[in-house]
Parts: C-alpha cells; structure tokens; sequence
C-alpha cells in the first residue's frame, strides 16, 4: 500500500451485465453460518460427514499415488478421462437402464457445472427456459447468469403439475414462443421433496415430443430411497434423444471431489465439451481417477444401504418433531427420499424476514423464495434433514416452531410489520 505523500488511488471497474442478475445465494451466506456455536443449521444441502466412505478412498488414493500418479496429477480430457466415462455408462444402465456410449457422456465439476452448461449451451440470452416452481437453487442460480428467463410450472405430492405445463406450452407456442428445455429433479426433489409419478413422466415424455422441447433431467438424489419403489428414469423411456440427463457422486460418495455428469444427444455433448475448454479444460483429474475406482471396486453399491439407513432415521426424526410440535396451519412435504422437507407456513409470514428471529433463535433454514425464479412466494422454507444428527433435529424443529409462534403473534400484533 502507499501511504506518506502518495494519493490513493482507487481502481474503478466496471462490470458485465451478466451477473446483474445474480444475488449472493441465502445458502453460501448459510453455509457459513454452518459452524457458529449453538446454531442448528437445516440450511444446507449437506449430506453426513458420516457417510463419506473415508477408509475406502484412502485405499484408493494410496493405490493413485503408487501407480498412476503420472496421469492423475497430469491435465486432463476434456470430456473426462475414459475409463471413468466407461464405468458412468455402466452405472447408468445398471441405476436407471439407460442406454448411452461413453461418447455421450460429459464429466463435469459436479452437476452444477452441467446445469450451467445446458443454460449457455441451449439457450440464447433472453429466451426462457421451464422449471418446477419451486425449483433448485444452483440451476437459478446458472439460468440467471446466461440470461435465461424460468418459467415455473407448480408441483403438487407427484411432483410438476403436467396438466399445467400443457397449458403453459400451448400457450407459449401460440405467442411464437416455445422454452428452449424443461428442467426437472424428478426423484426426491431439491427442495420440494416431492417425486414425480410414472404416469406425469410418461406425459413428460409426450409434452416434450409433441412441443419439440428438450428435456433436463436432473437425478442427485434418485439413489437416496427410504420408501417405496423405484420409478423408471425419464431418460430410460426417451424416445429419440429428447432427454439430457445429469448425475453426480456428491450426494452418495462425497460433494467435495466434485464429480458430476451430463450424458444425451452427442452433438449437444461435443458443444459442452467445447464450453468446457473455456471453462476448465477438464475437471479435476484426480478426483477423476478417484471416481473411477470408486465405480470400478463397486463401493457405491456397498455404500447405499448404508447412507439409505443412516437418512431414513433422519427423515422420520424430521417428519415426527415438525407433527409433534409445527404449527398446525402448517404443512410440509413427505419426502420417500433424499435430503429435504418443504414447509409451508401462516400465509402472514415471511420467512426471509423470520430468518433473523430463527438464527436469535438457535435455529436456521433457507427460505422459499431462494427457490422462487421470481420470488413470487414468500412463506415457504426448505429445510434439510441429511446434515443435523437426530437429536438437532428434534431440538432444532423445537426452536423454529417457537420462532413461528413468536412471529405470528408479532404479526397479529402488529399488522403493519408483515409487509
Ligand atoms: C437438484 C440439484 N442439482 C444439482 C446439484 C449440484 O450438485 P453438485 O454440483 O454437487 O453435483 C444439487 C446440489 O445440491 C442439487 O440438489
């Protein structure tokens, strides 16, 4: 720094219009919050430190730094090294009988890397593209900085509304103007918990032929099953390419290696891989090489029943506090899966404004208009059960229902503060 006679001189940038649209996530700013003393966090979409297969990875790590260090530590390819690609293929098919070649697959820095690779790959600035309402945070998040319009579709306990879409896609042809995708978490969704049913699938499936229009189907969680029985994936009753389907090992191996995957229609693959070499040239290689032995020692397969029992108490423990103490002109999904309850609270209430109170309280969540493209709903809130151990959760669930009550007796004396 110059100091004694020297001026300070400030630099003055001036900044893209791109990420005007973007706002600091609720959820980073959570994150950080994650650790403060005291605070029970349902904020995050973490997945249990328990659950992170320590032991086998470092065996497998031990076994890259022995025999192929040369290769781990070296740059990449681009569309991710091979033999993993192979072994995603098999994975594919075995999960979710889906049929691909290791050329339509696209290793990518998590999914969230592929979500933003659709937007920008499929999407001119200012076309729109339809997601559920409410829908991932991370894919507003990738839309807004390609400036892509979202057109939410309402879900209800089987997932999107299909009938409204219909609705939505008539009219949008008959103004000229068609989405260029539709974006869906079929399986335990983020953060509605909700599941798609087969028979909204298959409908899914004959919208998208019908109108034309690509379907993005985004799958973290479809492994995460506490209850019921598997639905087929959209992407295995894909007709003809119309399906894009992403996956990612962060949600049963570990989210820190950053490992997704985008697989569909080849020449869609080939311009990913085209943006990929202005983003990273490749993703991280030895994270690469990790997930390959991973797949290859079928560890995720050992691995899923016991992420599966570990959630499935967390899960009940959630839906038990939240009907043993929530408000009772509450409501909250159900989820048969993954990692996240969706409440909806007194209409009076904000829970973006509540945040404050609830943090006092001991307590966070994220509130529902993260998930809103357009913030049209305002007392909702997202809360995670995959992170907190059982008795947070029974506490934590304790503490936000006294944030509730105290929020609404606010309001009811007070009117004037709601707005
Ligand atoms: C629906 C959905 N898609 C994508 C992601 C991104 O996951 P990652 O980038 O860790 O693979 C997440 C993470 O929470 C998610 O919930």
């Amino acid at each position: 720094m110059l100091t004694g006679n020297y001026y300070m001189i400030y630099m003055k940038f001036t900044f893209s219009s791109m990420l005007s649209e973007m706002k600091p996530s609720e959820i980073r700013e959570l994150l950080k919050m994650a650790n403060t003393k005291g605070l029970i966090s349902f904020g995050g979409g973490m997945p249990d430190p328990a659950t992170f297969p320590v032991e086998e990875l470092e065996a497998i790590m031990a076994d890259i730094f022995k025999n192929s260090s040369a290769n781990a530590f070296q740059y990449g390819v681009t569309q991710g090294i091979k033999p993993l690609r192979e072994q995603i293929r098999r994975l594919v098919k075995e999960t979710e009988n889906i049929d691909c070649t290791e050329d339509q697959i696209n290793v990518t820095s998590g999914s969230q890397q592929a979500l933003y690779a659709v937007s920008k790959v499929l999407v001119e600035p200012g076309r729109s593209v339809i997601t559920e309402l409410p829908t991932y945070v991370g894919a507003i998040s990738a839309n807004n900085a390609n400036k892509v319009n979202m057109v939410g579709i309402e879900m209800d306990d089987n997932g999107m509304r299909t009938d409204l879409l219909e609705d939505k896609l008539s009219k949008m042809k008959a103004g000229g103007k068609l989405p260029e995708f539709i974006y869906v978490i079929p399986n335990f969704h983020n953060p509605a918990g909700y599941t798609l049913s087969l028979e909204r699938r298959k409908h899914l499936i004959e919208l998208a032929v019908d109108y034309n229009v690509p379907i993005v189907e985004d799958n973290p969680y479809g492994e995460l099953r506490y209850y019921g029985s598997k639905i087929p994936s959209i992407k295995s009753m894909d007709p003809d390419n119309y399906v894009i389907y992403m996956g990612t090992f962060s949600k049963v191996m570990t989210p820190g290696l950053r490992i997704g995957y985008v697989l569909g229609d080849a020449e869609f693959i080939s311009k990913v891989n085209l943006l990929k070499q202005a983003l990273d040239l490749s993703t991280n290689t030895l994270s690469e090489y990790i997930a390959y032995e991973y797949l290859k020692r079928d560890i995720m397969k050992k691995q899923i029943p016991k992420n599966i029992e570990i959630y499935r108490k967390k899960r009940d423990a959630m839906l038990k506090a939240l009907s043993d103490n929530f408000p009772s002109n509450s409501k909250w999904s159900k989820p048969d899966g993954g990692m996240f309850v969706w409440a909806t609270v007194d209409p009076a209430i904000d829970t973006t404004r509540m945040l404050a109170r609830s943090v006092k309280n001991g307590v966070a969540y994220i509130s529902g208009v993260s998930f809103h493209p357009n913030a049209e709903k305002r007392n909702n809130m997202r809360i995670n059960f995959s992170y907190p151990s059982v008795e947070d959760i029974h506490e934590g669930i304790r503490r936000l229902s006294k944030t509730l009550e105290e929020e609404a007796a606010e309001i009811e004396s007070s009117p004037a503060k709601a707005q």
